[in-house]
């Protein structure tokens, strides 16, 4: 038992930005801290179920069975030891995830139920949100205590983070007053760029300078091979020494962040 570990959202409706990365960043530097997190795919495309070595063509229950009532019991059922060590675990996607609709506004507070009976036993859950502001993305919003915007400091990256912000306003009022905008995180940032240094002082006047975590994750091609590796970034050593301690830091920020959380 490790306490309570605060439920958190990677969302933008923007694909590529770095969800996923985001998430298996943080979830690499959660092992490397000796702590423990539960990574949950909420995307058709399964690229974090993918990374963590499942293996797409077995049929095990998945997230799906979760969002169809499967409660805590289905959900521990589905979580799967990943193939990166003890401190990772993972409640897979399923390519059939992008079909789901809820039937009603309690369907989308079904993952949220069986998630808090698992948050115990982490320090922390991860949800991979899937590119859209559909369905899937409001049952991961109604699921989560913090919600993080990732996005990319270009005028493609910052588009659209007004609806983000907005979609968590309305899950917030309608159906989880325990949400909070945890902030954004900026990934993808050049070393030197006129063209991001102006899209970072756009987000500043979006969301304001206090919303913006520090430090932004660097661009580095490290970050796509530990992904087409199937990796945690801290296996790559000096190779990846700025966007580890990046990763660290954000983790450290989480975990203060996650303290404050009541359910
Ligand atoms: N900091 C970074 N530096 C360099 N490449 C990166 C960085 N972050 C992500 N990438 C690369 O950008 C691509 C998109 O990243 P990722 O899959 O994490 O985005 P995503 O938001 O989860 O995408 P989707 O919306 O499709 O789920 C990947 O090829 C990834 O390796
Ligand atoms: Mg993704």
């Amino acid at each position: 038992m490790t306490g309570m570990g605060a439920i958190v959202a990677m969302v933008n409706q923007k694909g590529g930005v770095g969800k996923t990365s985001v998430t298996l960043g943080l979830a690499s530097a959660a092992m490397a801290d000796g702590r423990r997190v539960l990574v949950v795919d909420l995307d058709p495309q399964a690229s974090s179920s993918w990374v963590l070595g499942d293996d797409p063509a077995t049929s095990n229950p998945s997230v799906a069975d979760v969002l169809a009532g499967g409660g805590t019991s289905g959900a521990a059922r589905a979580v799967l030891p990943s193939s990166w060590g003890d401190g990772v675990d993972l409640l897979p996607a399923d390519g059939q995830l992008g079909g789901w609709q809820p039937a009603g506004s309690r369907d989308l507070t079904r993952l949220r139920k069986a998630l808090v009976g698992l948050a115990d036993d982490y320090d922390a859950v991860l949800i991979d949100c899937a590119p859209s502001l559909g369905a899937l993305t409001m049952a991961g919003l109604s699921a989560a205590d913090l919600a993080v915007i990732v996005v990319e400091p270009s005028a493609l990256g910052l588009r659209g983070i007004s609806a983000v912000a907005d979609a968590i306003d309305g899950v917030w009022e309608k159906g989880n007053p325990d949400l909070d905008l945890a902030g954004v995180i900026v990934n993808k940032v050049p070393a030197v760029s006129a063209e991001a240094e102006r899209r970072l002082d756009e987000l500043v006047t979006v969301v304001g300078r206090r919303a913006i975590w520090k430090p932004m994750i660097p661009q580095r091609v490290v970050i796509g091979q530990a992904i087409a590796e199937r990796r945690p970034i801290h296996s790559y050593g000096w190779r990846a020494t700025d966007p580890i301690q990046a990763f660290d830091a954000l983790w450290a920020s989480l975990r203060r962040r996650s303290r404050q959380v009541t359910r």
